[in-house]
């Protein structure tokens, strides 16, 4: 097989077989391929597409890549989340300890920044100390003593996603069905959770823009789930705005401890309860989701949450001074507050472009490996539907840089749009797709 061959069939439209996705993903993996080759490929399949069949064999092959997880010495049944990437998207910090709080064991495989979207991971490691590199045998000792753990890629799971994630990422090649189903569901199915729930994120600081086409990729992501027994849930959730107020690594997780100390912002701490009561309904816990969503709260409430979110980080690493006190976290050398200059109501957020703004802040990356920022950031003071008066602080840069603070002033202001008459507040979720 030539994987110049492959690359022309797909460009010119054609389904490629199983023996060739396997080619292609395999010889990737091993580093048989060549990143130019497979980005064109990459590229070839976001402008072309793929049938239902070849997105299910991309998910497999790449799931078959590295080790596929048997968790059921660790853990009776596990549950897993994950979501498509959003701004300011920190919710796995706070329900999945919540939901271990719950008796019910969370196994995570988690990923870093990808185009516009932070990733749990990158915003982990501004924890000194802390490390997702976690062997199989580790993940399933902390799985078992913990019933907690938030790996990333090096566990050789999906091995291919890895690489191909990072190669998506700095080549406009992110948001494709495809790409995104397979991406997601080849780690969900190596990382051997017996239940799944993903939130799918759509709106402008998603990869799905749309409701229907987060539907169309939600649909698939279960249907995949389900082929290979694996109880599935997605929520279509909003993302016309950040969720909370912090965009950026460290200013993120003080914003998910804050959360676990009940002290969080409303809207994020909202949707963490609704996808949480989803995992403890999914997962046999609660009866149904609004009786998981009152037992999360209790979670966060009683403190057993932040209990299991501290072991979690204690036993992956990490420095647990800085949770417990998080003004050890770097501070940006400049925070720089930006004032609205007219009154109205908040009407419309480029939520991409606030991403954008955090990473060419350095909190995220523009080349495949360079290092992240961990301090720089945003902080948007806001919400659609609200009023702000002239004068009044508008949103916060954190940077490290004068001339990258002033580019990102200048984005997030182009970002947002005012309006004199009234705008009505945003959703948090659209549907529910099982
Ligand atoms: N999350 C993933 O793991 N992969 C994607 O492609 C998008 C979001």
């Amino acid at each position: 097989m030539r994987m110049v061959e492959i690359i022309e069939k797909k460009r010119d439209g054609k389904a490629l077989s199983t023996e060739e996705i396997d080619y292609f993903v395999q010889g990737y993996a091993d580093g048989n391929i060549p990143d130019y080759q497979a980005s064109s490929l990459l590229m070839a399949i976001m402008l072309r597409g793929m049938s239902d069949r070849e997105i299910r064999d991309l998910t497999l092959a790449m799931a078959h890549s590295g080790e596929m997880l048997d968790l059921k010495d660790a853990a009776p049944f596990v549950v897993d989340k994950h979501s498509t990437g959003g701004v300011g998207d920190k919710v796995s910090l706070v329900i999945g300890p919540a939901v271990a709080a719950c008796g019910l064991p969370v196994g995570k495989m988690s990923g870093r920044g990808l185009g516009f979207s932070g990733g749990t991971l990158d915003k982990l490691e501004s924890i000194p100390g802390f490390h997702c590199d976690l062997s199989v045998a580790e993940f399933k000792q902390q799985l078992r003593e913990i019933g907690f753990v938030l790996a990333g890629q090096s566990v050789n799971l999906a091995p291919a996603d890895g690489k191909l994630y990072a190669l998506r990422d700095v080549t406009g090649t992110v948001p494709s069905l495809p790409l995104i189903v397979s991406s997601v569901m080849s780690k969900k199915i190596a990382a051997g959770a017996d239940a799944i729930v993903l939130d799918v994120k759509t709106g402008s600081g998603a990869f799905m823009k749309t409701v229907e086409d987060a539907e169309r990729l939600a649909e698939s992501m279960v249907r995949i789930g389900n082929e290979v027994g694996r109880k599935v849930v997605a929520l279509l959730s909003d993302m016309n705005q950040p969720l909370g107020w912090a965009v950026g690594n460290s200013l993120e997780v003080r914003e998910a401890i804050d959360t676990l100390h009940g002290a969080g912002p409303q809207d994020f701490l909202e949707h963490c309860l609704v996808v949480g009561g989803e995992m403890l309904a999914l997962g046999g816990q609660a009866q149904d989701a609004v009786q998981g969503r009152a037992l999360v709260e209790q979670a966060i409430e009683s403190g057993a949450a932040w209990q299991k979110f501290r072991q979690m980080v204690i036993a992956q690493g990490g420095d647990v001074r800085y949770l417990d006190e998080p003004q050890r976290f770097p501070a940006a050398g400049i925070v720089r507050v930006s004032t609205a200059s007219v009154s109205g109501y908040l009407a419309r957020v480029k939520t991409d472009e606030i991403g954008m703004a955090t990473v060419g802040l350095g909190g995220g990356r523009l080349q495949k490996g360079d290092p992240v920022d961990h301090a720089v950031g945003l902080m948007l003071h806001l919400k659609v539907g609200e009023w702000i008066t002239a004068g009044e602080p508008l949103f916060t840069v954190h940077a490290n840089d004068e001339a990258r603070c002033a580019e990102a002033e200048r984005r997030v202001l182009a970002a947002l749009t005012f309006s004199e008459a009234p705008v009505e507040a945003l959703p948090l979720f659209y549907k529910r797709v099982i």
